[in-house]
Order: structure tokens, then C-alpha cells, then sequence
């Protein structure tokens, strides 16, 4: 059984409704959000996060808000078309698939006509809602092969069903390799500091009856040592031209321990997350986010706190899309792809 959706549409389509992660798993509490402030909030706060989900809450997000906010009139919809997507592009800085979803209803809004603009947005932002379902499904499909019966995979943060509008992207293939009858067994990293691993990944993974056990970050890379890990998947936020992968800070971690051990270690993701027009790790803007995150800290004592980190392209067995394994470099894509 996978969790509600976590991002999608209200019952009447005119507002955005996410299921508030910050809340999980203690409660599932749905929020219709129609208000611009309301969604960057959702999306800065991590009630909804994860690469793709962000994508598809800024795109409808955007459609409702304009939409609202313009009494569904075309011409004031566009004025207020430029402050509402660079606001949203802002809220979170390191996974592109909000940007890339916002750019692409602006490239769409500079094609329509104003009498048909809102509407055109909205159905654009259902567009690339289906299209990350179909993403999902089709990594799933294609990482079958990585996860034999019996397979006992790490996984770090949440790139799960929570973290898209379907079934997720690291753990697509699990949940495929749940429904073809095969025994998997997933060891989910805690994810410091704000426990996606912990909090997520374990509440998904334990509803769908697949055999999930929690680790702090710290202990991965013994449980790795001990052979007690088969293969390594996670997400990304980011993929750079040369193979650079941006993702939960702690993945750097698993991939220099599982490199050491000779674990393959994959990172799965929609090809909406690959940036061609980044060429490598170094040029990523890492979010960094508040010290209260951590607890509570001597007075004075500083915090360093980045919500994620870089692994290098020479750490990444192979790189799992909805287009099938792909290799760096990535070439510049059109802009309509
Ligand atoms: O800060 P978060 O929880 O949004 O970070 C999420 C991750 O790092 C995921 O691994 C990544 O976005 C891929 S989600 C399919």
C-alpha cells in the first residue's frame, strides 16, 4: 500500500494538496494550499519535499495561485507571472526539478494567449504531475534487474513515494521487486537532521509490508563493512553534466564507504533531475539551513548545517532513469524535453 499522495490536486482542482510530512508518521493531515506564501511555506518548511514533489507542487502551486489571485483574469495572471516564479524558484536552491517545473510553465505562458492562460497553466501543471507518475513507474520498471530475491539494500533520506507524486525513485525499484514476489530487505539511514529516513522512508516502506530496519547515519558505513549490504540506491536532487550527484547531506558518506567495500552504489532519479547546463558538482548552490535543525547547542557555539552534499561522478556505479541506465557526460537537452 503506498501513502496517500503526497502532492497533487484538492477533490475540486483548485487548490494544491500535499500531505504535511512534517507531521509524519505521527499524523496524516492533509493541507489544500491556494495562496503563493502558502506553498513557498510548504515547500521551505519540508511539509512537502523531495526533488520531483517539489517540481509538481511549484507547478501547481503556481496554476492555483495565479489562477486565485487573478480572479482567473489572463492579463493580470501574466503580470503576476514573473514575481510568483522567481518567489518560488527561491524557496529551495539545490534540487533543479523546481526550477525546471516553473520554467516550464513560463515558457508555456510566453506561447498562450492571455484569454487562455490559467487554464493552460493548470493543464500543464496536471501534465507534469502524470508525467512524474509515469517517471516513477518507469524507473521502477527498469531497476527490477538491480534487486534480486532476498536483496538487502541501503538507502539514505526518503526518495520514495513521499518525495513524488507516485511511487518514487530509489525505492521504485523496490517496491517493483516487492510486487514481483521477491523478499527485499531495506536497512533506511536515520537522515540527520531531520529524519526522512527515520521519519519516511520507514513509515512507507513498513505500510507496503517490505522489511525495513532504521540505522543512524553514522552506522552505515559498518553495516557496509560487515557485508551486510548488498547494493547501495538513493535519490538526487541534482545531476550535473560531468555525473556529479547532489543529494541528502550523508550520501557522500555512503558512497566513500561503499566504494572502500566494493558495494555498487546507484543513484535513481527522473531524467528532470539531470542539469546539463550545470557542468559539475562544484557549480551547485547547497542549501543550508538553520541551526535549531540540529537541537539544541551550547549558547555561542555555531552550526554547519547544508541539507545536502556532492558525490562525485567516480562514486556512482551506474545512474538509474526512467529512460533506462544513462551514463555521463549529459549532453544539453532541449528545452522541451
Ligand atoms: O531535504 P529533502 O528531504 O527534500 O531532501 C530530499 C532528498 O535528498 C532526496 O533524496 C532527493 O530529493 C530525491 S527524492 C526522489
Amino acid at each position: 500500500m503506498l501513502p496517500l499522495p503526497a502532492v497533487g490536486w484538492s477533490p475540486d482542482t483548485r487548490a494544491l494538496r500535499i500531505l504535511d510530512q512534517r507531521l509524519l508518521p505521527a499524523q496524516e493531515v492533509v493541507r489544500d494550499l491556494t495562496a503563493l506564501a502558502d506553498t513557498i511555506d510548504a515547500i521551505r518548511t519540508l511539509a512537502v519535499r523531495g526533488a520531483p514533489a517539489i517540481g509538481v507542487a511549484a507547478a501547481i502551486g503556481l496554476a492555483v495561485a495565479l489562477e486565485t489571485e487573478s480572479g482567473g483574469n489572463g492579463a493580470h495572471a501574466r503580470a503576476l507571472l514573473p514575481e510568483f516564479s522567481a518567489r518560488l524558484i527561491a524557496a529551495r536552491p539545490t534540487a533543479v526539478n523546481l526550477a525546471w517545473a516553473v520554467q516550464r510553465l513560463l515558457r508555456l505562458a510566453a506561447e498562450t494567449p492571455d484569454d487562455q492562460l490559467v487554464e493552460s497553466l493548470r493543464v500543464e501543471a496536471e501534465v507534469i504531475r502524470q508525467e512524474d507518475l509515469a517517471m516513477c513507474a518507469a524507473i521502477g520498471r527498469h531497476g527490477l534487474t538491480l534487486i534480486p530475491d532476498g536483496a538487502r539494500v541501503l538507502t539514505h533520506c526518503n526518495a520514495g513515494a513521499l518525495a513524488t507524486a507516485g511511487m518514487g525513485t530509489a525505492l521504485a525499484p523496490l517496491y517493483a521487486a516487492h510486487a514481483a514476489g521477491r523478499l527485499v530487505t531495506v536497512y533506511a539511514d536515520e537522515t540527520r537532521p531531520l529524519r526522512q529516513g527515520a521519519r519516511l522512508t520507514a513509515w512507507e516502506l513498513s505500510r507496503a509490508g517490505i522489511n525495513v530496519t532504521v540505522l543512524p547515519d553514522g552506522a552505515a558505513a559498518s553495516l557496509i563493512a560487515q557485508r551486510q549490504v548488498d547494493l547501495v540506491i538513493v535519490g538526487a536532487d541534482r545531476i550535473t553534466a560531468n555525473g556529479d550527484v547532489a543529494n541528502k547531506v550523508g550520501t557522500y558518506g555512503v558512497a566513500l564507504a561503499a566504494k572502500a567495500h566494493g558495494v555498487p552504489f546507484y543513484v535513481a532519479a527522473p531524467w528532470s533531475t539531470i542539469d546539463a547546463a550545470t557542468p559539475t558538482g562544484r557549480d551547485i548552490v547547497i542549501e543550508y539551513r538553520d541551526a535549531e535543525e540540529l537541537g539544541e547547542l551550547p549558547p555561542g557555539v555555531p552550526a554547519w548545517n547544508p541539507a545536502f552534499d556532492v558525490t562525485p561522478r567516480s562514486f556512482v556505479t551506474a545512474y538509474l532513469t526512467d529512460r533506462g541506465m544513462v551514463s555521463p557526460p549529459f549532453a544539453l537537452l532541449s528545452p522541451t524535453v
